[in-house]
């Protein structure tokens, strides 16, 4: 865990221990947001429920979830990509809520039909250009990341990371399979190097220029953009985002959400957690915390976040990732997206 990860998490819980909790949440996190503690802070303000974390990968969070088995604390998990709360779902770790409030403040397009999870915030998984090294013209819709004139140009987080296999998901579920592998193919092609490092890297590799073109998350650009440090400024300086297929489908969303754990001994915290989530309040932290947009609209104040502009988002239900991501991987695995 990183250290300001665990400073931010140790200071919510000593801040808050003096006070005396009648109840109590226990939350696995595999989000890696510092941000987040503003969520446990006014979820325990807002009822009393005292909110005790563990953070790690989302896939060593479900392992753990998985060992504990009936005996574990766990109440609430929540991570980033719908494909993971996917991956949650097919173990049989979640357990459905029926709650109007969730119905009510979040799409439906954006939490599970089965409702065994549900998303709180946003994000687009966009097309970024070195300025001045490409055409923007060129690279408006993700079909063009394969285009033959982009050879040596492009740069890729690998092909097994969550959010690069939602993506593929999702074009798998709007173009379908054959379509879909040539698109990865042709990616792999014109790749300036192997695939390494996260969606930051990506950026920083546009402005170092390494590459010309690359896919990253819109919050990771937002928090360069909004950085006070010199050196993330340069790096948003050199680099523009562009919301592909505004012509088409719409530009590739995912979200970050939770669920209510199957054991979860404190079934009825865990809810109201999940509640709380969808309020106002914590729909602006995403949007503050950690630059996602709110999940029932908006921009949640969050002035770097709105510069990026208004962009159409692709409708298409976020539980189709996680039924997509075994056919994702297999051409991930086929096209030697490594
Ligand atoms: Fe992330």
């Amino acid at each position: 865990m990183r250290l300001k990860t665990w400073l931010a998490a140790a200071l919510a819980s000593t801040l808050l221990s003096s006070a005396a909790f009648a109840e109590e949440i226990n939350l696995y996190s595999g989000r890696h947001y510092d941000g987040d503690v503003q969520l446990y802070e006014g979820f325990q303000k807002a009822t009393g429920i005292k909110v005790n974390v563990i953070e790690g990968k989302a896939d060593e969070m479900m392992a753990r979830i998985e060992a504990e088995g009936d005996a574990s604390p766990a109440d609430v998990f929540i991570t980033a990509d719908a494909g993971n709360l996917w991956r949650a779902e097919s173990k049989g770790l979640l357990q459905p809520v029926d709650s109007e409030t969730l119905k009510t403040r979040i799409p439906e397009h954006y939490r599970d039909p089965e409702n065994m999870w549900f998303g709180f915030s946003r994000r687009a998984r966009v097309i970024f250009i070195a300025k001045g090294a490409i055409d923007p013209g060129l690279v408006q819709n993700y079909e063009d990341l394969a285009r033959p004139e982009l050879k040596g140009k492009v740069c890729m987080r690998s092909g097994s990371a969550i959010y690069n296999l939602s993506l593929l998901g999702a074009l798998i579920a709007e173009w379908g399979p054959e379509k879909a592998e040539a698109w990865a193919a042709g990616v792999v092609a014109n790749l300036a190097k192997p695939p390494q490092g996260g969606d930051s890297d990506q950026i920083k590799a546009l402005a170092a220029g390494e590459c010309a073109v690359t896919l990253a998350n819109t919050y990771y650009f937002v928090r360069f953009l909004a950085s006070d440090k010199p050196e993330d400024k340069a790096v948003a300086d050199k680099v523009q985002a562009i919301f592909p297929n505004q012509s088409g489908a719409g530009t590739h969303v995912n979200i970050s959400g939770a669920a209510v754990v199957k054991y979860a001994p404190n079934r009825d915290g865990a809810v109201k957690f999940l509640e709380y989530l969808a309020s106002d309040e914590a729909q602006a932290y995403f949007a503050t915390g950690n630059n996602e947009y709110p999940v029932a609209g908006g921009d949640g104040g969050n002035a770097a976040l709105k510069s990026l502009g208004e962009f159409k988002a692709d409708p298409i239900n976020v539980s189709a990732y996680g039924e997509n991501q075994p056919a994702a991987q297999e051409i991930m695995d086929r096209v030697g997206w490594k």
